[in-house]
Parts: structure tokens; sequence; C-alpha cells
């Protein structure tokens, strides 16, 4: 696990879209994993700045994102699709077939997870997922649960997600239930993760999930199974980390400097 704290969110942003970048390097049909929510908001305005620039190209990418609630159509300004639409999609080059989430409107969620699970398998190898994590730890909406299943499914959103969501949908009242997920296994199925976190809100969750106990009750704890994961933390969400993983971050940021003279990065995980 290679932990960074941050005390300047640019510079965070910055080097998740370098990450994200040398996934899009990757080869041919480079698949990656999105997600919505504020905290990637600052790495897709970086990932529009660098297409805008040429630094970056999503032409040859396939994008596929984690989740969607149930009852929205596709074109709802309060859904997920309209999320990556305005924040990244609309801007950048990917070609719009190659964009890929779960229909919270098909007439059947059960066999639209299904679907959605053939999609996964049809894209093949993701490079990168990027994640998030909710205040309760909930990764996608995987949220906390006795068991977790492997793939795509349909979940019942807890109140405090409900909660915590309503204040991005308009009107609140509206914000659904029930939401369809990226199941934690294909989470994990991805070559690397990236987590971020931003602020105090997240520290608790930041805190069980890297140095408590692996557990379903925990979703973001599950992330840990993942031999390369990368932990992008400010220093608000890092707050209420252990001493010890606290030193291993400034260690890992020590030894940064090396990966841009041809350090390989994967070596040290
Ligand atoms: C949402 C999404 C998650 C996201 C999380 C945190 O409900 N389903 O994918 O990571 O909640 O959102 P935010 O980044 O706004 O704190």
């Amino acid at each position: 696990m290679d932990i960074r704290i941050y005390g300047d969110e640019s510079r965070l942003n910055g080097d998740a879209a370098d990450i994200v970048g040398e996934a899009l390097r990757g080869g041919p049909a480079s698949a990656i994993g999105l997600c919505t929510g504020m905290t990637p908001v600052g790495l897709y305005r970086e990932l529009v700045r660098r297409r805008a620039k040429g630094e970056i190209s999503f032409a040859d990418a396939t994008v596929c994102n984690l989740d969607e609630y149930i009852g929205l159509t596709p074109d709802d300004p309060n859904g997920f699709r309209a999320f990556m639409r305005k924040r990244l999609l609309d801007e950048v080059d990917l070609p719009p077939e190659r964009f890929f989430i779960p229909d919270g409107s098909a007439p059947d969620p059960e066999d639209e997870c299904r679907r959605f699970d053939a999609v996964l398998d049809g894209i093949g190898r993701r490079r990168l997922q990027v994640v998030g994590i909710g205040g309760n730890g909930h990764v996608g909406f995987n949220e906390p649960d006795d068991s977790l299943p492997y793939g795509t499914r349909v979940v019942r959103l807890s109140d405090r997600t409900v909660q915590t969501n309503a204040a991005y949908f308009d009107p609140p009242d509206r914000i659904p239930r029930r939401a369809i997920t990226m199941g934690i296994g294909s989470i994990l199925d991805a070559d690397r993760l990236l987590l971020i976190a931003l602020g105090k809100e997240k520290a608790e969750a930041v805190a069980g999930a890297l140095a408590g106990p692996i557990t379903a009750r925990l979703p973001g704890s599950l992330l840990r199974l993942h031999p390369r994961l990368t932990v992008l933390l400010d220093r608000e969400a890092a707050s209420l980390l252990p001493e010890r993983l606290k030193a291993d971050a400034g260690l890992a940021r020590a030894i940064r400097p090396r990966i841009e003279d041809g350090f390989d990065e994967t070596s040290r995980q």
C-alpha cells in the first residue's frame, strides 16, 4: 500500500492525473474505471486541462463507472451518467460508445446487474480503478454489510448515505433509496486501485479502512486486499491515521522523485 498525504490539493490532483495518464497510455483499448462524488472533481478538472493541452488522450480508452441510482432516466441531471458527462466526458475525446455505467432505468435491475457484469467481462482487463470512500466506509455503493458479493448488485442505501448524498440532489427528497453498484470483487479485479479521500468527514472511515480490521462491515478496508493500492489523502482525511502509517507516507514521499528518474514503481509495492 502506497499512502501519500498532501497539504496542497492541486498537487494531489496532479499526482492522481499522472496515475490516470499512465493507465491511459497502457496500450490500445486501455480500460479504466472511474467514480463519482465530489472527491474526484479536481482530478477530472486536471484531466480535462491535460486533454486540452494534448498531454493525454481518451481516444483509445474504455471507461466504466461504479454505480448508478435506480429509477433515474439516463439523462436525469441528478444521475451519475450526467455527472460524468458534465465533469469529464463531454470535455475529453472518449468515444461515447466506450463509456459504461449501470442503467438505473432498466425495467429489471437484477437483469441490469448481469448485463453490467457481462460488460465488465467484455471490456477485459481494467488497468486502473479510481474510487472514493463514503463517510461510513462505503465504496461505490457497497454499503457496510455482513458479507459482500463479488459482482454487480442491487443495494439499499443506508440512511447516512441518503442523507449525505441528498445535498447534491435537486430536489433533495427525490433521491432514490436503491442503487446498482459494481461489486467489491470486480473493483479488486483492476490491475491497480487509486483511492482518494478529502476532508475531515472522511478521517474516521480512512483510518478504519487503512488501519482497522479487514471486514465487509467497512468496505473500504477490503481495498487492502489489493496488492497495488495507492491512497492519496489530504491532511484532514489522514488526520486519524495511526502514526506508523503516516511515517510510511513520509517515506513514500521521500523516494517518489526516483520514480521520475525511471525507478520502477511496481518494485516497491
Ligand atoms: C457516493 C458514491 C461513491 C463515492 C462516495 C463519496 O455515494 N457512490 O462512489 O465515493 O459516495 O462521495 P464524495 O466524494 O462526494 O464524498
